[in-house]
């Protein structure tokens, strides 16, 4: 039963992806935060129904990705059933807390659109937009936002494996970064150090998308651009323990330090600002979103992707900028919802 006086809201969680333990961390510490704001809510795992808010044994992000195996048994149609149904017709806004796959790329948007169900974040463009490297890229480079030089390749590449390593040896060269196009949380990403790596990391980076992107690797430094709305946010430097910012580094509480706001001369820090704002702007991005950088030793900055559904628990990168500027976890939670509301009722 609805509760009149309260707003009621679904926050999705969970879901499919190799980053589902992230996201039922975000999600259900989104979802006790809109509960501390006064809101009805009910968490949905988009791949195995209602969630008990449950936030006071913490939650362990394994140090690696749950199996391709174990998440390729999981079944994500739940969200179409409740849909279909009807059920969730008296929920004024969902809030994605998803992270990767169907949630990010703009499945879920498009699901939520039909059953004329207002969301936060992002609409199914710019996250399908951004959530392909590769096509990001493109759009990046042709506005005039720095990134590392790149190729794509389909997985037909591995028939001519031979051609496929002295193409990226010749353009691209060594170390080289190898990532599939459409994955988050830096899994199935290697940085190649030397020649004969370079095929053992193609198949890696195949095993989770057919698409796979090899860049020029970036020495130097880690950035990344929180955008909330019109807020002025600070820019963050992470410094992972080992170098690479990596699944546990980024999961594991005490594996990376982080700046915020980033010890950069000023005048990089406006730079990155604005790049960011413009990478999200041109993919058409809304209400909030995060973009990862690099920061070579020059003080050149590279724009690596932008991230439609962040990182959302108290303790990550979007977070901490808000925080920075006096707004807590509960309060950010509170901001993005009302810009739903807000879009909702115009
Ligand atoms: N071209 C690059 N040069 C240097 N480091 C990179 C490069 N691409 C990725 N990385 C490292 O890998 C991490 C993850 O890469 P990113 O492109 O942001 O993908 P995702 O976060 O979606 O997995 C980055 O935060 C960075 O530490
Ligand atoms: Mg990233």
């Amino acid at each position: 039963m609805k509760n009149k006086n309260k707003l009621k809201i679904a926050v999705l969680l969970g879901g499919t992806s190799a980053e589902r333990e992230v996201s039922i961390a975000s999600g259900l510490q989104i979802a006790e935060a809109l509960q501390n704001k006064g809101y009805d809510v009910i968490p949905i795992d988009t791949a195995g129904g209602l969630k008990k808010i449950d936030v006071s044994k913490g939650f362990d992000v394994g140090l690696i990705p749950p199996e391709s195996k174990s998440l390729s048994k999981l079944d994500d149609r739940y969200l179409s059933v409740k849909l279909n149904s009807g059920e969730l017709q008296d929920v004024d806004v969902v809030f994605i807390g998803l992270h990767g796959g169907h949630g990010e790329d703009g499945t879920i948007q498009a699901l939520l659109n039909l059953g004329g169900v207002s969301f936060t974040g992002s609409d199914v463009l710019a996250s399908a937009a951004a959530m392909d490297k590769a096509f990001s890229k493109m759009i990046f480079k042709s506005q005039g936002i720095p990134t590392p030089e790149w190729i794509a390749f389909q997985r037909d590449a591995l028939k001519n494996v031979k051609e496929t390593v002295k193409r990226i040896e010749t353009e691209i060269g060594i170390p080289a970064v190898i990532k599939p196009n459409a994955q988050g949380s830096t899994v199935g990403l290697s940085i190649v150090k030397s020649k004969n790596r370079i095929e053992e990391a193609l198949r890696t980076a195949f095993e989770y998308d057919n698409k796979v992107l090899v860049e020029t690797y970036i020495y130097g430094r880690e950035l990344t651009v929180a955008v909330v709305g019109n807020y002025d946010l600070p820019v963050i430097e992470i410094v992972p323990e080992g170098g690479l910012y990596d699944y546990k580094c980024k999961y594991t509480s005490g594996k990376s330090k982080y700046f915020c706001p980033a010890d950069i001369p000023k005048r990089v820090a406006e730079k990155c600002i604005f790049y960011g704002r413009q990478a999200f702007e041109i993919l058409g991005c809304r209400d909030y979103g995060r973009v990862d950088f690099r920061l070579d030793n020059d003080n050149s900055l590279y724009c690596l992707e932008v991230n439609t559904l962040p990182g959302m628990t108290p303790t990550s990168l979007v977070p901490k900028a808000m925080k920075a500027i006096g707004y807590d976890f509960d309060d950010l939670i509170d901001i993005i919802v009302k810009m739903a509301l807000e879009r909702k009722n115009e």
